[in-house]
């Protein structure tokens, strides 16, 4: 086994959904000759940002203002956004939107031609743009042909296994061609990292099985800070086995009904009813059925019957085909059986608004960067806009980068400790596979870091969590082929995955307060005094996490210390 120099490219980005896509297309929007390489472990198409549903939101109607959506996403944070994020997000959402229309997506339009737009949760005015529900597959597919018209460098299944730095500068990284089984260097200028999120360490999760926090493992091994990752947001609505059923579904006039038939979101937030914010919904759902009013304590229903078969089959197409197909009902004569799936990783890897690391020439997009713009609870239709957004800024800055910077030269060290890594994972004949570590995983991180927290289960998370990753050194992999190896892939994911789990419990067990997705039964109240923060971790020399914190960028908009729906 060796790792051999591969080519070199000035730009490389990590992941091809819609974030890394922006970045190359940017790059290249900039510069036509600009040498841009996208990696990735799946055929760009199969990316996540493809089941993103509902849709991407912009203040484009006469009545709407960016300053109303930065506000609505502030509040929804729970105050914990940064403002000047938000700023830029918000206010750069009808450029976002324009971009994406003249590349070809099909956005759904009103009679006069105007873009349509829908209720989402937690904003005060109608501002989520829409493919019917299949809004993330369009955009992906309408990004990926317009890499391909530019001849963009896309190596796909190709998984990667370290960042190479060295004396704090960005060398290349280091990854493998699934097809071929062998181990390359691919050193470049500048990196954008962008390979989405991490639902799946907490199991079945509206996620693809691919969102396993790779960028964030790969981050936090390479010495750069992790944001708030204390806060993983659950959806309110999806089926038993975890596939989402949009919000856009509430958002068209979708009801959801306890087993006494009871509109049950009146008692918990009565102006925005089933439109109030994720982590306040979701909660409510868990409660009703907590607390006896679930349909077989299992479940409530998501009511659309009575907005018609036109309108669901117009509005709605994907979601009455997943009713008909993964629960067996038809939502035109039957309610949709739901409860809350854990749905988006609001922490990551901590960047500014140029989408800049802690280290020159590393940059990162989308949902596995924390710039940060959710906060305690990102509100739907915001995640895509975050994609698209940020990955163009952060496709500027490395195109910037690049041109200022040369390709550095390279120690054989860094890829000979690797070398060493990935031998000995291979070589080892005796210890534990992989898949009961990661069943222990998943179960541990739902029950102690799931949508209602307390110490006790924390902490019993935390020490469950230590333990695993010491499991972890003994992993064997049984396939030792080297053409497909996805016995490999699935390990070294697993390591990337016990990496957030380890930096979540770091993050959530001194958040002695309830904010957004971390809800804790014994602090309820959000606390402006003491918590008023982000939460950073960050290996020390040692490899040992380290916790600090890090002020909250407060611009216009004043934090307050409860908040009503
Ligand atoms: O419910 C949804 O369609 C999800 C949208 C989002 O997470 O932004």
């Amino acid at each position: 086994m060796q790792i051999s120099e591969s080519k070199t490219h000035d730009i490389i980005i990590i992941g091809a959904g819609l974030a890394g896509l922006s970045a190359g297309l940017e790059a290249l929007e900039n510069d036509e000759n600009a040498d841009v390489a996208i990696i990735s472990k799946v055929h760009p198409v199969r990316s996540h940002s493809g089941a993103a549903q509902g849709g991407i939101n912009a203040a484009i109607r006469f009545d709407d203002s960016w300053k109303g959506h930065q506000y609505d996403t502030v509040k929804g944070s729970w105050f914990l956004a940064d403002q000047d994020a938000v700023r830029v997000l918000t206010s750069e959402a009808k450029d976002a939107i324009a971009r994406l229309d003249k590349y070809g997506a099909l956005f759904t339009r009103n009679e006069d031609g105007t873009l349509a737009q829908r209720a989402f949760g937690g904003q005060s005015r109608n501002r989520t743009c829409f493919v019917a529900d299949k809004t993330g597959h369009n955009l992906l597919h309408t990004l990926f042909e317009q890499a391909v018209k530019r001849n963009i460098n896309i190596y796909w299944e190709w998984f990667v296994t370290k960042i190479v730095i060295e004396d704090g500068v960005f060398k290349g990284i280091i990854a493998f061609d699934l097809v071929k089984g062998e181990f390359y260097f691919i050193r470049g200028k500048t990196l954008v990292i962008a390979t989405g999120g991490a639902g799946r360490v907490f199991g079945q999760s509206s996620n693809a099985l691919i969102n396993t926090g790779d960028g964030v493992g790969l981050a936090y091994r390479a010495g750069l800070p992790i944001e708030d990752m204390e806060f993983f947001q659950i959806h309110p609505t999806g089926l038993l086995n975890g596939i989402l059923i949009t919000e856009g579904a509430r958002g068209e006039g979708g009801h959801l009904i306890n087993k006494d038939g009871e509109r049950f979101m009146k008692n918990y937030a009565p102006k925005y009813m089933e439109l109030g914010p994720r982590d306040l919904v979701a909660r409510s759902i868990h409660l009703e059925i907590r607390e006896g009013r679930g349909i077989n304590d299992e479940y409530v229903h998501l009511d659309l019957r009575h907005l018609g078969e036109e309108k669901i089959t117009n509005r709605l197409p994907q979601i009455r085909e997943i009713a008909i197909h993964f629960a067996g009902v038809d939502p035109v004569k039957e309610p949709i059986p739901i409860r809350p799936t854990v749905h988006y990783t609001m922490g990551g890897i901590d960047v500014n608004v140029d989408a800049e690391s802690e280290i020159p020439g590393i940059f990162c997009a989308g949902e596995c960067s924390c710039v940060s713009v959710h906060g305690a609870n990102r509100l739907g239709g915001n995640s895509l806009l975050e994609t698209v957004v940020f990955g163009v800024r952060a496709g500027k800055s490395a195109l910037d980068y690049s041109k200022e910077n040369k390709l550095h030269e390279y120690s054989d060290e860094s890829l000979s400790t690797e070398l060493k890594r990935l031998t000995s994972l291979l070589d080892r004949t005796k210890g534990e596979r992989a898949a009961p570590i990661r069943e222990d995983m998943e179960k541990t991180m739902i029950n102690s870091f799931g949508i209602f927290r307390n110490e006790k289960l924390m902490q019993e998370g935390a020490e469950k969590v230590m333990e695993l990753r010491e499991r972890f050194e003994n992993v064997i992999i049984d396939d030792k082929g080297k053409t497909y190896n996805l016995d490999l892939v699935r390990v070294l994911e697993l390591e990337n995955m016990l990496d957030v789990a380890h930096i979540c419990a770091i993050g959530a067990i001194p958040r002695k307060e309830s904010r957004g997705a971390h809800f804790r039964e014994d602090y309820p109240e959000m606390d402006n005094d003491n918590f008023f923060k982000h939460s950073i971790v960050k290996r020390d020399g040692n490899g040992e996490a380290k916790l600090s914190y890090k002020d909250v960028t407060v611009e216009d908009i004043e934090p307050l210390s409860e908040i009503k729906y």
